[in-house]
């Protein structure tokens, strides 16, 4: 089925330079943009994303990190949207990911890893009405 995932291009890649690199990927697989927008995160808008990693102990250097500069935000949508943007961006640890992989190829960290896509479904609904309301 068609689904729609929450992307998230990190601090890490905009000052590497690798937007451009990160959303070719995405594109040229066949997922459409759906909507783009650049962002400086706040440290409210971290916690409401990271709910659910808010007392995990890698939380506040994530904060510190994801709040460092600004980010990318998108909406990508196609078949199996979800799964697919997972599997395009690999394992979170960058050292780990396979290579051919946006992490695997191109992060060397377990935080700075480039690139959030959402989880599940549910997270994709959560995620895309927490950073583009008008979506709804
Ligand atoms: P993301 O997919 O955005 O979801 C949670 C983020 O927390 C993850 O990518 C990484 O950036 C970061 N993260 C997850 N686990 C760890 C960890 N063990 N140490 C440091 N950062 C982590």
């Amino acid at each position: 089925p068609t689904q729609r995932s929450f992307v998230l291009i990190k601090p890490d890649a905009v000052r590497r330079g690798l937007v451009g690199a990160v959303l070719s990927r995405f594109e040229a697989k066949g997922l459409s943009v759906v909507a783009l927008s650049m962002r400086q995160v706040t440290e409210e808008l971290a916690d409401e994303h990271y709910a659910e990693h808010l007392d995990r102990p890698f939380y506040p250097p994530l904060r510190r990190f994801i709040t460092s500069g600004p980010s990318v935000a998108l909406v990508l949508e196609g078949d199996e949207a979800i799964e697919v943007v997972r599997s395009l961006n690999g394992a979170t640890d960058g050292r780990k990911a396979a290579p051919g992989t946006i992490r695997g190829d191109l992060s060397l960290s377990n935080r700075e890893n480039l690139v959030h896509g959402s989880d599940s479904p549910e997270s994709a609904a959560r995620e895309i009405a927490l950073w583009f309301p008008e979506l709804g």
